[in-house]
């Protein structure tokens, strides 16, 4: 009885407290907003304090294809159009990749006579407009990229800075649903300065639309990127190459603790199926972004997926990992083996043993590693193999590993 009623009062004054805390920070809203309009305020962290990018997306790790990893420059719509009925015919939309993201060299050299982007004649005739109305007809989203700088990476085409405004709603009118926003050719200022002024032109021009912050990890974006962007890249460019991999993974896994819905650590696009790596190391990669709550954004050509492809892309319970709502980003918890995990919703955990070395290991881990109290029992789920542990696991897990393969597992303890 007595507990009930301080339950009760508890919760009122929590009910009273963010009623405050909701009147307070719209008071200082105001007032900023005032200070900004009125003078020249640009004291970085006020101007940071508030959340400048309310578009509620990304409350899991975007999915779907970029042209970039297996195309370079090498794009037109016809590509696109095709990728995005490839997503739909392999089945892999079903499976959540709904982004058809063009990246850079779409656009002619130089903005028309309005000032405004327009599309490459020679490769996009029909214009973005018409392709973000062909990718919506296939229940998928259009992504776009640009630069915050004078031009894009290539230098082939104009970039955004300058001219965010208008060219935020360039994309709005075309239907563009996601912006990859590149670092190149840039006026020397901080990305800390530069992004946010995309992010305010973006919540201005009337459509949701996902921004993923590519500055390289510059600038350390995981520390001020949640209030600009929906990801932001924590590592350079990825490569084809297990070397590649493994150390944007560990690049990326420092920032851990920054990664949640909204906002994401990204180590960048997906090389899965591009012919560098064996299958064994293409497990590692796609289980390793799926651990790390990264997008999983595919870069091989989706019209000519292999079954070996296929396999690892599709695989449902890996994916189910990404896109848990719980949305922690895996951490190593040992190093002397490698073992990444990840607690997901509904205590249940994510494990991934990964040997990287050149010659077999065979490994234990115990159930504390995974911050579950050794004495539970717990049930093992494999999800390469697709098969549950016959017995609950008791105090350890162990398992022989090849050289460069994995073993990834969901645990679910069960008393
Ligand atoms: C676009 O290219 C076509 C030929 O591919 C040409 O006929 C047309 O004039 C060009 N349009 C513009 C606006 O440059
Ligand atoms: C399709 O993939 C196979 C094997 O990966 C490759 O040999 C072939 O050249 C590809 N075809 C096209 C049209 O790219
Ligand atoms: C791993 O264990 C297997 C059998 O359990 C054994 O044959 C093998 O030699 C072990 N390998 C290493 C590297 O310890
Ligand atoms: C777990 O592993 C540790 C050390 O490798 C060992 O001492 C212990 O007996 C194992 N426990 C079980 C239940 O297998």
């Amino acid at each position: 009885m007595g507990t009930r009623t301080e339950g009760l009062l508890g919760k009122l004054i929590c009910v009273l407290l963010s009623c405050l805390m909701v009147m307070a920070a719209a008071s200082s809203r105001a007032t900023i907003m005032g200070k900004v309009s009125n003078t020249k305020f640009h004291h970085h962290s006020e101007r940071l304090r508030r959340n400048l990018l309310a578009n509620g997306l990304g409350k899991s790790p975007p999915m779907g294809w970029n042209s970039w990893n297996h195309f370079w420059c090498d794009i037109n719509e016809d590509i696109v159009k095709a990728a995005a009925d490839a997503l739909v015919s392999s089945g892999l939309s079903k499976l959540g990749y709904e982004y058809v993201n063009i990246d850079d060299c779409w656009g002619e050299q130089v903005r028309d006579e309005n000032g405004n982007l327009q599309a490459k004649n020679a490769t996009f005739p029909s214009g973005i407009k018409a392709l973000a109305d062909y990718v919506h007809s296939k229940g998928l989203k259009l992504g776009m990229y640009s630069s915050a700088g004078y031009y894009t990476c290539s230098k082939q085409m104009p970039g955004s800075l300058g001219y965010e405004e208008q060219d935020a709603k360039t994309f709005a009118l075309w239907g563009v649903d996601y912006l990859k926003y590149d670092n190149c050719y840039t006026d020397g200022s901080k990305p800390m300065d530069r992004y946010p002024i995309m992010t305010r032109a973006l919540m201005k021009a009337g459509r949701p639309i996902y921004y993923s912050l590519c500055e390289w990890g510059d600038m350390h974006p995981a520390l001020w990127g949640f209030q600009v962007g929906n990801s932001w890249r924590t590592t350079g460019d990825i490569t084809d190459t297990f070397e590649s991999v493994m150390s944007r993974a560990d690049a990326n896994e420092v920032y851990a603790d920054y990664a949640r819905p909204g906002g994401w650590n990204d180590p960048d696009m997906l090389e899965v199926g591009n012919g560098g790596m064996t299958k064994d190391e293409y497990i590692i990669h796609f289980s390793l972004w799926a651990i790390s709550k990264a997008p999983l954004l595919l870069g091989c050509d989706v019209r000519n997926l292999t079954k070996d492809t296929m396999d690892i892309i599709g695989n449902k319970e890996v994916i189910a990992i990404n896109q848990d709502p719980l949305g922690v980003q895996a951490k190593k918890v040992r190093t002397d083996v490698e073992i990444w995990t990840a607690p997901l919703s509904g205590y249940r955990f994510a494990v991934l043993i990964v040997n990287r070395d050149q010659w077999p290991a065979n490994v234990t881990t115990h159930l504390e590693d995974f911050g579950i109290p050794p004495k539970t029992s717990v049930t093992a789920r494999d999800l390469w193999e697709h098969k549950t542990l016959e017995t609950p696991l008791a105090g350890n897990l162990s398992a022989n590993l090849d050289p460069h393969t994995c073993k990834m597992y969901l645990l679910q303890p069960i008393s």
